[in-house]
């Protein structure tokens, strides 16, 4: 093929005429295109060769569709409630993330490298030189550009190629699915269908089972060495981290553990000085038991345990971020991404002089999630 324009230009009459190769050699030439090396991949059809190739491509497509249905299937049906380690159902659970992450990899994956293999293994082998030109582009450059599109789609054997056609067919249609599924997938996993659960966002470990009380626990990283608060266990000025117990759970090693483990569960038990000017939040003004206020740790940003405490300011660092709370001002974000005050757990102290925990936490504790309001 020449690269040269040609200087008669068909009119619409001839152009109708013209079958879909001369039409194709018609835009090449208008283009300026020149093609230097053209070559089937397979010029003789059906050899044993070519049905090997066709059928590696469309292996890679199934595999693409079995990993998305396998996506679809975790995605939906795993057990993906959190439980905690050293629970017997914490091994499948801890599953959830990397399967679905590995059955979507690999479908996306597969669709790659059956589209990549086609390519390579069936589209003609081809060198072409083209000219820049300006300008639009005329009638005839647009016939001939949709009889090239055409040519391209037959000269890449996709047409005859049933076995690819359909296993790539429903390698994309159950990969799109898959997409399809993950904002679905919500109406059939309800994480707010057992919300009144001690395990669900909305409540934490403080939580309060049949009435048992739960006590503040100062954990000395021994589990049966259970060391109840007392308000004069702290030096005015001073603080420590608190975890629950409840008496029901004294001989229970493994609830001993869990207890402390939860990430909702630390809070920061502080004692101020007489006289501290303290601002407390409107509802929440006998949170407190005298000089002694109750924080939880978890830095509502995103959930890291706040535990600088700078006892003459009242500032509470986080040190991933570095939000600092003000705990003379009910926990209120003074600096730093958080926006939201660290909530306060109501705490009295019991019949024994103990300190307990008056109620659960009245917000959730940690960072924001979709369905917090505030
Ligand atoms: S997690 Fe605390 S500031 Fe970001």
């Amino acid at each position: 093929m020449s690269g040269e324009k040609p200087k008669d230009l068909p009119d619409e009459a001839a152009l109708a005429g013209m079958s879909r190769d001369e039409l194709v050699k018609l835009g090449t030439n208008l283009d300026g295109v020149e093609l230097v090396h053209y070559e089937e991949r397979w010029p003789v059809e059906g050899t044993r060769a070519e049905k090997r190739a066709e059928r590696t491509v469309a292996l890679w497509f199934t595999v693409a569709a079995l990993s998305g249905l396998a996506f679809l299937a975790a995605f939906l049906f795993w057990p993906w409630k959190y439980h905690q380690p050293n629970t017997p159902d914490h091994f499948v659970y801890s599953l959830y993330t990397p399967l679905i992450g590995f059955t979507l990899g690999l479908s996306v994956l597969a669709l790659g490298v059956g589209a990549l293999l086609y390519t390579k293994k069936f589209i003609p082998e081809e060198l072409a030189v083209q000219q820049r030109h300006d300008g639009g582009s005329t009638e005839v450059d647009k016939a001939t550009v949709l009889a090239e599109l055409a040519d391209a789609g037959s000269r890449s054997t996709i047409g005859r190629r049933s076995l690819i056609k359909r296993t790539a067919g429903l390698g994309a249609g159950v990969f799109g699915l898959g997409v399809v599924a993950l904002p679905l997938g919500s109406l059939v996993r309800n994480p707010w269908a057992d919300s009144d659960s001690k395990d669900s966002l909305w409540h934490t470990g403080w939580k309060s089972e049949h009435g048992e009380k739960v006590y503040l626990r100062n954990y000395t990283g021994k589990p049966h060495d259970v060391q109840l608060v007392r308000p004069e266990d702290l030096d005015a000025g001073g603080y420590m981290t608190v975890f629950p117990f409840r008496e029901s759970e004294r001989n229970d090693e493994h609830a001993l553990i869990m207890a402390t483990k939860r990430v909702d569960a630390p809070v920061l038990l502080l004692k101020f000085r007489p006289g501290q000017q303290v601002v407390k939040r409107a509802g929440q003004e006998d949170f407190n038991y005298g000089d002694l206020y109750a924080f939880s740790k978890i830095c509502t940003h995103l959930g890291c345990p706040a535990s600088l405490y700078e006892q003459q300011t009242g500032l509470l660092l986080c040190p991933c971020h570095q939000s600092q709370f003000d705990v003379f001002h009910y926990g209120k974000p003074r600096f730093g991404p958080a926006t939201r005050a660290l909530p306060q757990l109501p705490i009295t102290v019991d019949e024994d002089g103990y300190l307990i925990a008056r109620s659960d936490f009245i917000e959730a504790v940690g960072p924001a999630f979709w369905e917090r309001k505030s």
